[in-house]
């Protein structure tokens, strides 16, 4: 495996301070960054590189690089942060795709396979995407990869919708089932026992 997480047509790794100027190429225009406070200066996305680093260290997980396989290109990040949403800390997909590679489904698919590596090897029971009201690409993307919503609040005067993804729990049915089987074997463990 390339990198830290691997799907069809993508690797995630972590970012380096060498991924400054691809970064910028997103966190810097004005357009992607059209529902954030300002674009990011250099300065800025150096820090954010750097935030990230300081996340794998300490957390064991942050916002990776989103490479493209054929060629190597950097895409842009996603992956996994722990964020105040509405004043709880929740670990959090997020995303950010340089705009002339968006609609291609690359946010989808990288963050598809964040949700699984955040449920399987990091053992979250549950996921959150959360974003501006009138960020309907983040909350399509949320939505494709099995996230409901389930609430919107106003932080600093502005919207935020948040979507959640949840492990199933077991049904109470099949939890019955196992109790049962589990106390016919009891059952007759004992009489084995009493012969
Ligand atoms: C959000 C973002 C990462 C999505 O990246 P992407 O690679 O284009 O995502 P995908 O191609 O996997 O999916 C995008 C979906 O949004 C849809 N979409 C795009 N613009 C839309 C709009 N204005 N209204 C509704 N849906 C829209 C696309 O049609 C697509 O859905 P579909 O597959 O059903 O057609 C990208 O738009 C981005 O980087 N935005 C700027 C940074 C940002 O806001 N990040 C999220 C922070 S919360």
């Amino acid at each position: 495996m390339i990198g830290i997480i691997e799907t069809n047509r993508l690797y995630l790794r972590q970012l380096t301070q060498k991924d400054l100027s691809n970064l910028s190429l997103v966190l810097s225009d004005k357009e992607s960054m059209r529902f954030y406070p300002h674009a990011f200066t250099l300065e800025e996305v150096a820090g954010w590189i750097e935030k990230n680093i300081k996340r794998y260290e300490n957390d064991g997980f942050g916002l990776w690089a989103v490479i493209r396989k054929e060629d190597n290109l950097f895409l842009g990040d996603c992956g996994i942060t722990l964020q105040n949403i509405d004043g709880e800390i929740l670990p959090e997909i997020g995303f950010h795709i340089i705009k002339s590679f968006c609609n291609k489904g690359y946010a989808t698919e990288a963050a598809e396979a964040c949700k699984e590596y955040a449920i399987r090897k990091l053992g979250f029971k549950a996921i959150y995407s959360y974003s501006e009201l009138e960020n309907k690409p983040s909350q399509r993307v949320a939505s494709k990869i099995g996230m409901s919503k389930i609430k919107t609040y106003k932080s600093n005067g502005a919207g935020k919708v948040v979507y959640e993804y949840k492990i199933k729990a077991q049904s109470p049915v099949r939890h019955l089932t196992v109790r049962k089987i589990m106390a016919g074997r009891m059952q007759k463990k004992c009489a084995d026992n009493m012969e």
